[in-house]
């Protein structure tokens, strides 16, 4: 993997949304232990840890790179009064996750960039699990009412 500017520019991007992605489900996590809701809490818990390990490997190719992790404001953490807000919340995340993730895959493949493409698509492919997971828990409480 070459340092091309841009290719910084997708990894400290992508970093900036796992870093939000983390507070988010963590913040959301300690809401849920609020509410007494401790299996949501637990799951809430490991989805910030699986979030942290993204933000691991995003740093680790920063570093082999000689750039140091430079990850932006991060993005304020999505509440609700609700369990299915919540879920809401975390689904919007999963899609912007997708969405950095697509549009990342897209230059690395322009540059011709395999390692990097294969760094993106294996983090992809683990924020479609995410979603898929959102998606499944969100119709069972619709058909569950
Ligand atoms: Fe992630
Ligand atoms: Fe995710």
């Amino acid at each position: 993997m070459n340092a091309n500017p841009q290719t910084l520019g997708w990894l400290n991007r992508a970093l900036s949304h796992e870093l939000s992605a983390v507070q988010q489900y963590q913040a959301q996590s300690v809401l849920a232990k609020l509410w007494g809701e401790t299996s949501l809490a637990n799951y809430l818990k490991q989805e910030a840890v699986g979030e942290l390990v993204h933000a691991e490997m995003l740093m680790e190719q920063l570093i082999m790179l000689g750039v140091a992790p430079n990850a932006s404001a991060l993005a304020p953490a999505r509440l609700g009064r609700t369990v299915d807000q919540l879920l809401l919340a975390n689904r919007q995340l999963e899609w912007e996750a997708i969405h950095i993730y697509q549009e990342a895959v897209l230059h690395a493949n322009r540059v011709r960039d395999t390692g990097f493409a294969a760094l993106m698509n294996s983090i992809l492919d683990d924020e479609r699990v995410h979603l898929t997971e959102l998606e499944r828990m969100i119709s069972e409480r619709n058909n569950h009412g």
